[in-house]
């Protein structure tokens, strides 16, 4: 999700494990790193060299003082995988016919796809496209009707296995589903936040009686903060210009957004996308479809939230790996860290100047050999 228009995206992937170094000389910090970071040369964003001599006005002291400075970097090499031009990494579609004769304003229930969100590969090598159901037509977000929003399930030889529609009670026509997970164990389960600041929440499917519902509306884990400014390369961030009521406006538009499964599917982790707040809740709170047989299923899942605390940077994506590590974009520091369950810490991973707005993470061990983390910058 990007401010403003984007000239090109970017896809980089960053090694999972590289090489250790010799951090003996600028790391003098020896509080730092906590136990399990990696090797310090590569987690400190810092160096130290003398200043160009047109800085030191002839100074002799200071043309041979040490002084530290910011690389703007710190990890695993990052790769560039693919430049995407003139199309985001997520593209809207935008034609007139994806408005509604019948309900002018709104949307249509089509199985075409109308804006495709998220796509990600579930535990048997099939692709799940998530349909946000509102297009864009003639500049305004259509609110979506009942059978624009939509999971599509694919083989990777390109053949549909599965189409599942929501509701009116569960997607709202200015919902915004933002993102998927999927745990194929038991019955099989999908997880989606709706991120639409107007009333968000996580939406649950149960993937094998296609019955969904809604979970944690409104709760203060999904909602933004008002009054986040994030800054982005140093620069404070303000949505502009200003839109209705006219009112300078900090950046403060969307809700839950990035969202992970860890990998026993014990808990989901997910985070707004204007704060710096990263939580989660256990699945089997999840997995409970509110209703008369169940009537405390939703004050229980209110209840067995946990904030996991600040984490620094507004957030984006999110996704975890095998070793129970959980990544977290860090559009603030054109970085990407991670939460460790077994310390409750949060890591450094990667940093770099060319990680501008890191969104959507995969975590891949290649056939050929290598663990990457593969992630789109929305620039
Ligand atoms: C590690 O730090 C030393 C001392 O500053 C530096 O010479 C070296 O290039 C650094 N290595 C990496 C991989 O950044
Ligand atoms: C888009 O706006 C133009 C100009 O206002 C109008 O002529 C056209 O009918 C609109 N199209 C739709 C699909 O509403
Ligand atoms: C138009 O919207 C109405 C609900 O307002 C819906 O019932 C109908 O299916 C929509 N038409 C199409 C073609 O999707
Ligand atoms: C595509 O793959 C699925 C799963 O392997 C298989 O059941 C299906 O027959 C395949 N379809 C075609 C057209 O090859």
């Amino acid at each position: 999700m990007s401010l403003k228009a984007l000239h090109a995206g970017l896809l980089f992937a960053a090694a999972l494990v590289a090489g250790r170094v010799d951090s003996s000389v600028v790391f003098d910090f020896p509080e730092y790193p906590p136990p399990l970071t990696p090797p310090p040369n590569q987690t400190i964003a810092d160096s130290v060299a003398t200043l160009p001599t047109h800085q030191t006005g002839g100074d002799p002291a200071l043309e041979r003082a040490l002084i530290h400075f910011d690389t703007g970097k710190f990890g695993p090499p990052v790769q560039l995988v693919h430049a995407y031009f003139n199309f985001w990494p997520t593209d809207t579609n935008t034609p007139p016919m994806f408005m509604n004769t019948s309900s002018p304003g709104f949307s249509i229930a089509t199985d075409k796809f109308i804006l495709v969100q998220s796509v990600i590969v579930d535990g048997k090598d099939r692709i799940w496209a998530l349909d946000v159901g509102r297009p864009r037509v003639n500049g305004s977000t259509l609110p979506a009707v009942p059978g624009g929003p939509k999971l599509i399930g694919f083989h990777l030889n390109g053949t549909r296995f599965a189409t599942i529609t929501f509701p009116a009670s569960v997607v709202f026509a200015d919902s915004s589903l933002n993102d998927v997970r999927i745990d194929l164990r038991g019955d099989g389960f999908a997880y989606l936040p709706d991120s639409s600041p107007q009333r968000p929440g996580i939406v649950v499917v149960n993937l094998k009686t296609r019955q969904s519902w809604r979970h944690l509306d409104n709760h203060p884990s999904v909602t933004t903060q008002v009054d986040l400014v994030s800054f982005h390369n140093g620069v404070p961030t303000y949505i502009h210009p200003p839109i209705s009521p006219f009112a300078t406006t900090p950046f403060n538009r969307f809700a839950a957004d990035g969202v992970a499964l860890s990998a026993d599917g014990d808990f989901f982790y997910y985070a707004p996308l204007s704060a710096r707040r990263l939580f989660r809740i256990p699945t089997s709170f999840l997995k409970v479809q509110p209703s008369a047989l169940d009537p405390n299923a939703i004050l229980l899942a209110n209840q067995a939230v946990q904030d996991l605390g600040d984490v620094g940077s507004h957030l984006n994506g999110l996704e975890s790996d095998d070793q129970g590590f959980i990544y977290l974009t860090a559009p603030e520091h054109n970085a990407i860290n991670r939460f460790n369950p077994k310390t409750g810490m949060i890591e450094p991973f990667v940093r770099s100047p060319f990680i501008q707005w890191p969104d959507t993470l995969a975590v891949t061990s290649l056939k050929s050999g290598g663990n990457f983390l593969y992630f789109t910058c929305n620039q």
